[in-house]
């Protein structure tokens, strides 16, 4: 019996020295030490010896389980410290590694026109107003003077929902939202997108954006719109901007003018970039038309005021020297991170 158990204590150390993983490490204690396993089957035996032969086999069944329960421990003690080792490796960040940059966005060149254009109206004391992108024929066209079959709706082709609903051509129906809803004084500016049916080249878009602004209150005159023009001129293009006011014709302003900007590039002598006209046309004003100020219900007798829409595509351009509109909409990051 003595060398039963001496024998199981050399094979559990023999088969220790091989175990490699927790699993059969269990399985090796079950074996060993567990209620079933060779220790306790040696145990079991002790009745068959004598009185005096039980203590000292009994002492050494329990030194040989007590060594083997070490061994294992320890055994177990060094598994986990190896799994931490390997996890530990497995998880090693190499700090010395260069990093992955973030890309960093910036405002689209449109946006950041506009919101320029926004500042400078803020700080005259406007308001920002939106109107709806699928409008009604009155407000896009009829309440601003433009009769059905008015040779001025030629040029604002457009995309119909119906027949009396559409993709507005011009944010100028925000106008005629507002007045029919506030009382004067006014003092607003309407940024949004319009759409034409135009083919796409260097200068036209099926979809733009234009900036309406609205100023109606006692004693507005053609100076105040000026004034405010040029200022707002100024402030984007910079204090040596010059604009002329040139006569023109909108249905829904009288008198009406186009107001052009100075050629940056050639400063009035006409070059490629102004397409030798000296100026660049930038956008479209005039005084509110009496009767369209009448049919919003604002007295012309004791209102007056003035309109404009500005085309945010062409302001921008010019502002970057973008020739082709294209580029404004293609979001090509090599374009767009120039600015
Ligand atoms: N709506 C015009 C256009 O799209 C621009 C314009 C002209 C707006 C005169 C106005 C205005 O408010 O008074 O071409």
């Amino acid at each position: 019996m003595k060398d039963e158990l001496r024998h199981i204590e050399e094979r559990a150390n023999e088969e220790l020295g091989q175990i490699g993983d927790t699993k059969t490490l269990e399985d090796f204690r079950v074996r060993f030490l567990g209620k079933k396993g060779e220790i306790t089957a040696i145990l079991k035996q002790m009745g068959k010896l004598s009185a005096e032969e039980r203590p000292a086999m009994g002492q050494l069944a329990n030194k040989i389980r007590a060594n083997i329960e070490n061994a294992l421990n320890k055994k177990k003690e060094e598994l986990k410290s190896a799994q931490e080792a390997k996890r530990l490796k497995d998880e090693t960040i190499d700090v010395t590694l260069p990093g992955k940059a973030a890309r960093v966005g910036r405002p689209h060149p449109l946006n950041a026109t506009l919101e320029e254009i926004e500042e400078v109206f803020l700080g005259m004391g406007f308001n920002i107003v939106e109107g709806p992108e699928v409008e009604t024929d009155h407000y896009c066209f009829e309440a601003l003077n433009m009769p059905k079959h008015h040779p001025a709706r030629d040029t604002q082709d457009t995309f119909y929902i119906n027949e009396n609903v559409l993709l507005r051509t011009q944010t100028s129906s925000v106008q005629i939202r507002v007045m029919e809803q506030t009382k004067p004084p006014i003092r607003i500016i309407s940024p949004g997108r319009v759409y034409r049916s135009d083919a796409v080249d260097a200068t036209h878009s099926p979809l733009f954006h234009q900036i309406e602004g609205l100023v109606i209150d006692k004693g507005i005159t053609m100076a105040d719109l000026k004034g405010t023009l040029e200022l707002l001129m100024q402030r984007i293009y910079g204090d040596e901007a010059k604009v002329r006011f040139r006569p023109h014709h909108f249905p829904y302003t009288e008198p009406s003018a186009e107001v052009d900007l100075m050629c940056f590039n050639c400063h009035g002598k006409g070059c490629s970039m102004c397409k030798q006209e000296g100026w660049v046309e930038l956008l479209g004003s005039g005084m509110v038309h009496p009767k369209v100020l009448a049919d919003c219900g604002i007295d012309p007798e004791v209102y007056s005021g003035f309109a404009f829409g500005i085309g945010l595509e062409r302001i921008t351009m010019g502002r970057y020297s973008i020739n082709d509109m294209r580029l404004l909409y293609e979001n090509d990051m090599r374009f767009l991170e120039q600015f």
